[in-house]
Formats: C-alpha cells, sequence, structure tokens
C-alpha cells in the first residue's frame, strides 16, 4: 500500500511518516520511503543523520519515460492515455527503482528526491519538476499485499496540486490544534476528494483534551488518531516512539481500511479527464 503524509508546514508531517515507517520495518513489513521534499527530513530521520549515498531520484524522469515507452519530449500523461502494460515492483525490484533508491542499516529502501538543482535555481523549471518521476513511477508501482511505501510529501496543498495524489491508495493528512493548520487540512481534503483518494485525518503536537475538542470543534469531525507532544520524537527522530505504538497500529488498521486498491484506474481517469478539460 502506498500512503502519501501531507499536512500543513511543520504540522508533523515528516515525524509521523517516519514513525510510521519505523513501525512497519519493526513489524517486518518491507518498506520503501520516498522523501519529496527538498528540505529532506525524512531521509535524515530514518538515516540517523548518515544519509547513504544516493541518486536522487529528480533526474529518473528520463529513465521511467523510457521504462514506459514515452521519448523525452512526450508528457508524462501519456503513459495513461494509451494503453501502458510496463508495472513497476519491489519484488522482484525493478531497475529503475534500484537505480534511484539505497538501503539503510535498518533495512529500509529509500528514495530521495534531492535539493533543488541548477535548472530549479536558475528558473528554467518549475521545483515542482523534481517530483515528476513520481507521477509514473507511483500508479504503476505493483505491491505485494504487505509491501508498504511512505512518501513524506511537500507543505500545504503543493502535495496534492502537483498530481501525485492519485498516485497513493491512501493520504494521511497530518495536523496540529491551530486554526490555519487545521484549515489547511481541510483544504487538502477537499482536494483529495476531488480526484476521490481516500485519506484520513491525524491530529498531532495534542498536550491536553482541550487541544483534541479544538481540532475535532474545527475539523468538524474526529481525527484516525491523536498524536501526544513528544519530546523524543523532537529531540531523537530517528528512533521508534515507544509511546504512540497504540495510535500508530490503529492508524495503520484505519489507512488499511480505506484502501480502495484503485490507485491505476483513478490516475487514468484523472489524466482522460483533464486531457478531456484541456481540449474542450
Ligand atoms: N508530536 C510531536 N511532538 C513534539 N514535536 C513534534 C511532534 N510532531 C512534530 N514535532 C516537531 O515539529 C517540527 C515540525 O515537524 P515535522 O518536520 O515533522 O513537520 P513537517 O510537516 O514535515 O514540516 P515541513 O512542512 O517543514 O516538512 C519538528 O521540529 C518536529 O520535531
Ligand atoms: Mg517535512
Amino acid at each position: 500500500m502506498i500512503i502519501g503524509f501531507l499536512g500543513k508546514g511543520g504540522s508533523g508531517k515528516s515525524s509521523v511518516s517516519s514513525q510510521t515507517a519505523f513501525f512497519a520495518n519493526q513489524r517486518k513489513k518491507p518498506v520503501l520511503a520516498i522523501d519529496a521534499d527538498h528540505n529532506m527530513d525524512l531521509s535524515y530521520n530514518l538515516s540517523g543523520g548518515e544519509l547513504p549515498k544516493v541518486n536522487y531520484f529528480s533526474h529518473s524522469l528520463s529513465d521511467l519515460q523510457r521504462a514506459v515507452g514515452l521519448s523525452d519530449e512526450e508528457k508524462y500523461s501519456e503513459a495513461f492515455l494509451r494503453d501502458n502494460e510496463v508495472r513497476f515492483s519491489l519484488s522482484p525490484l525493478s531497475q529503475q527503482i534500484a537505480d534511484y533508491s539505497c538501503v539503510l542499516n535498518n533495512g529500509m529502501r529509500l528514495m530521495v528526491a534531492g535539493p533543488q538543482t541548477d535548472n530549479v535555481l536558475y528558473g528554467t523549471h518549475c521545483s515542482h519538476s523534481l517530483t515528476t518521476p513520481l507521477k509514473i513511477l507511483l500508479p504503476l508501482l505493483n505491491l505485494q499485499k504487505d509491501e508498504v511505501v511512505i512518501v513524506d510529501e511537500k507543505a500545504g496543498a503543493d502535495g496534492v496540486s502537483t498530481g501525485i495524489v492519485t498516485g497513493i491508495d491512501v493520504g494521511v493528512i497530518v495536523l496540529e490544534p491551530a486554526l490555519h493548520s487545521i484549515k489547511a487540512a481541510k483544504q487538502i481534503a477537499e482536494l483529495m476528494d476531488f480526484y476521490e483518494t481516500p485519506h484520513v485525518f491525524v491530529g498531532n503536537k495534542i498536550t491536553s483534551s482541550e487541544d483534541k475538542d479544538f481540532i475535532v470543534s474545527e475539523l468538524g469531525q474526529e481525527p484516525a488518531v491523536f498524536l501526544m507532544e513528544s519530546i523524543s520524537v523532537k529531540r531523537n527522530p530517528s528512533v521508534l516512539v515507544p509511546e504512540w505504538n497504540d495510535e500508530l497500529q490503529t492508524l495503520c488498521e484505519k489507512v488499511g481500511e480505506c484502501n480502495q486498491n484503485n490507485r491505476l484506474e483513478r490516475t487514468i481517469e484523472k489524466f482522460k479527464r483533464n486531457h478531456a478539460f484541456a481540449h474542450a
């Protein structure tokens, strides 16, 4: 299952996605973690600050285009507008994933978008282009039942509007007990509804029952779980936090329950819809 972590800046996407990855890894599930944010917090958390040598996947677009039968000039969306039999997988490991990932000491596989490239810094490419390869990879990734893919997204609605959102099975929208964090979470949820991507909310950085009440009242519903403020998450984000154990278990169950297993169909539908809109 591919789980995408979204939410307002600083709400806790990288912390919660890192803990979920540690949790799944501890339960012997094969984990592919994808760091789609240029700040690389997920990568540093999962590697304990010692990121191994890795080819940033922001450079993988041509390889993926070639793999699905597209030329460099063709738009990635073409992969979903015509019949395309190519699929990627973790077992057996597709060459394109092997080439643009590393294996961490704890056994998890990690893909990293990487920092801004010269193309972005000199203004010839938009920074969103660094994660464009995911738009091909994620929808076409065939997973075994217990394989878990964790995607740590950029802050705010950016993670949705860049189009990766149909490539995830379920979105985890992380929010803190702050008005704008909850507002952003609702906006993200609306965008995900537009693409029919299932999602759950996580209320993070909870310090009191008033925090919980505030979230429920502003969000209009109970989040899937509440996560307490944790000193260890703050100071030592590279280890599994024992006090979140029950909540992470519940989160994984609730995420599993809303998975509709229709990722590729949703992506094809989305690109057909966008294509029809653009040519109307
Ligand atoms: N439950 C928590 N308890 C204590 N500190 C937390 C908790 N969750 C997150 N933090 C802290 O809040 C800050 C932001 O967390 P994090 O980097 O996970 O958020 P983010 O949404 O990924 O941010 P960004 O938008 O910059 O990527 C970090 O300093 C982190 O240690
Ligand atoms: Mg982050």
